[in-house]
């Protein structure tokens, strides 16, 4: 005989009759009087087993010992259940198994939390890390690992019946520039010498197609050493492609393609084709940010023209200074947001983002404005303002005057957290979105120049000519596809042109000594016929979570890491011994 016949999840009404064997955990034990009652469960689902004296006294003495999370073998028959015990919550509520035999397979020591997805949400995060093994034995945890798999299956599919090869690239590698610190791996053989994990397999995958490789995918492990927030881990997942003989265009229509099949893999509303697009520029000046959440409306609005001839100093000062007036209406957000949220807390992220203060106006259920700044507006100013902002009662209206860098990100995240406050976000929703046309440079704290993407994307063909007058007016021929607010994947169309790739290291200040160092063999191969070509890579991690509805990754990953960076389970990172040290040339600074 089989181990088992059947799985806890597949019993139907029709099966009553059958003799079956399932196999599984103990998810519950009720003791009725006379009658025992256990919930076996296994990746499945759960099938409620019944142990009565009058069938076999063995089994139902068996069944009283079982404890919670036992694991255990149950031979029985299939019955349905009464009209009034059917249980429609349950997949296999219609039906129990009239155990007959059963075999403990394994005792288990009670679990240190409930593995029950809504107790499990007040358990500490920690606890659930160290024992990872127990946690993913939750539905929710199930559920997710599984939306995963079919997510990561469509992909595949979809990108080799279009003709891609799904190459895998080395884990042991050289740093390449994603702007991340990199994991370092000491050699034993050249003393002195690492390896760098991956931040992305970037570099390779442009000299697959320089190999003539065409189309190339992988679902590619990535190493990062940065800050760790819920949308981000040292090691997560990328849906990587790259191709040649291509433009935007293609790359941005595949990927449509692919989030069209990924939506309906996932059961959820696919999205009109092609997803929306939108410069950078534009989600700025509407959102504030270069991942706009579409969600919701509450735009940014210029009003520059409203307040051309303003009196009021702070607006006049800053459109003076060839600055902007901007504001957004927080749809009846004047109860919802408090005097200290308005006057404390956002205007103290306003003077953090070098803005003077936070003005603002509440529409009373009257009608009538509370506002320190109105009586310095002329009647012409108060009606241009309530005829571009619609206000209405219960309006709570925030302006920004000052430079347009520091005015449009501060009224982004304040939109963010107003919509949040005000209940604006329909969590039904999945709204997507393409933002092109990413400047090619930024500065970085320290005021040097850096890429936006990396330094291989190339810059857009009219503005070539400007990376020799103005830099920070380059744009590039990058792409981010942004869901809900969250940046979901990005890429770009790279620069083939040794030439045009070496001047670009030039202008982001690398020394030529370092250019040939870090990208000596890029340079070479390309000189030996790279075709156009161009790329992208979707985050995989954040793929699945957005889609299964989580708000962090790590509910996404079987074995995510800590805040820390840490794996709590194996304990990893972890001291290993002088003699391994020694064979790796390595000697650790760090004080006992
Ligand atoms: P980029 O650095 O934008 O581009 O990464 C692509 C996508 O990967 C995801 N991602 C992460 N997910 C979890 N944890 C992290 N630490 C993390 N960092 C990034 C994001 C992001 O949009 N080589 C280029 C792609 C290309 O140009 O083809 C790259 O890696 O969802
Ligand atoms: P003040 O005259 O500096 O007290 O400012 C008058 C009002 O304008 C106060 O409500 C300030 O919070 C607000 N304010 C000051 N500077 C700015 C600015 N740069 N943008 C928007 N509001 C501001």
């Amino acid at each position: 005989m089989s181990f088992r016949t059947t799985t806890c999840g597949a019993l139907r009404a029709a099966d009553a009759g059958k003799t079956v064997t399932l196999a599984g955990w103990v998810d519950t034990v009720r003791d009725h009087g006379g009658l025992i009652f256990i919930d076996l469960r296994d990746r499945y689902g759960l099938t409620q087993c019944v142990f009565d004296p009058e069938d076999s006294r063995e089994a139902w003495d068996a069944a009283q010992s079982c404890r919670g999370e036992y694991v255990v073998q149950v031979t029985g028959r299939v019955e349905e259940r009464s009209a009034e015990t059917k249980n429609p919550k349950m997949a296999t509520g219609d039906i129990e198994v009239r155990a007959s035999s059963v075999a403990i397979l394994n005792r288990a020591a009670p679990p240190p939390f409930p593995l029950d997805d809504r107790e499990a949400a007040a358990v500490s995060e920690d606890l659930r890390l160290e024992h990872r093994y127990l946690d993913l034995r939750r539905r929710g945890m199930i559920d997710a690992l599984t939306l995963r798999h079919a997510l990561l299956h469509t992909a595949r599919e979809y990108l080799d019946g279009n003709g891609f090869l799904e190459i895998e690239t080395p884990i042991l590698t050289k740093s390449t520039p994603e702007g991340a610190r990199d994991y370092l791996v000491p050699s034993r053989v050249v003393p002195g010498a690492f390896f760098a994990l991956p931040q992305a397999p970037q570099q390779y995958k442009q000299l697959l197609m320089v190999a003539g490789v065409d189309r190339y995918m992988q679902i590619a492990r990535c190493f990062r050493d940065e800050d760790l927030r819920a949308d981000r881990q040292p090691e997560f997942t990328q849906i990587d492609l790259e191709m040649s003989f291509i433009d935007e265009e293609d790359i941005l229509s595949l990927t449509d393609g692919l989030i069209a099949k990924l939506m309906e893999t996932a059961g959820l509303p696919v999205p009109e084709l092609p997803l929306p697009r939108m410069t950078w520029r534009e989600a700025q000046e509407r959102f504030g940010s270069d991942k706009p959440d579409l969600r919701f409306g509450m735009e940014i609005t210029d009003l520059g023209d409203v307040f051309a001839a303003t009196q009021f100093k702070v607006f006049r000062r800053a459109l003076d200074a060839g600055g902007v007036l901007k504001a957004i209406n927080v749809k009846g957000g004047s109860p919802k947001c408090s005097i200290k949220l308005v006057e404390e807390d956002w205007t103290g992220e306003a003077k953090a983002a070098g803005l003077g203060g936070l003005a603002y106006i509440r529409v009373q259920e009257d009608g009538t404005w509370k506002s320190p700044i109105v009586k310095f507006f002329t009647d012409g100013e108060r009606a241009g303002l309530q005829a571009k902002l619609d206000m209405a009662p219960g309006d709570l209206v925030l302006f920004g005057a000052d430079q347009k860098e520091k005015v449009l990100p501060f009224l982004g995240r304040i939109r963010l957290a107003a919509a949040e406050l005000t209940g604006a976000i329909d969590r039904n929703l999945f709204r997507f979105t393409w933002i092109t046309e990413f400047p090619l440079f930024e500065r970085n704290d320290e005021g040097r120049l850096a890429s936006v993407h990396h330094p291989f994307t190339a810059p857009m063909a009219e503005d070539v000519s400007k990376l020799d007058t103005a830099l920070e007016e380059v744009r590039a021929r990058a792409y981010d596809i942004v869901l809900n607010g969250t940046e979901l994947g990005g890429g770009s169309i790279r620069i083939h042109d040794p030439a045009l790739q070496e001047k670009m290291f030039q202008v982001l200040g690398l020394p030529e000594e370092e250019i040939a160092d870090r990208f000596g063999h890029l340079l070479k191969a390309f000189r030996y016929g790279a075709p156009p070509h161009g790329g992208l890579a979707l985050g995989a991690d954040r793929l699945v979570m957005l889609l299964a509805g989580k708000s962090s990754i790590r509910d996404v990953i079987a074995f995510p890491k800590t805040q820390k960076a840490m794996d709590l389970m194996m304990k990893a990172p972890a001291k290993v011994d002088a003699k391994q040290l020694r064979d790796i040339h390595i000697r650790t600074v760090v004080p006992e």
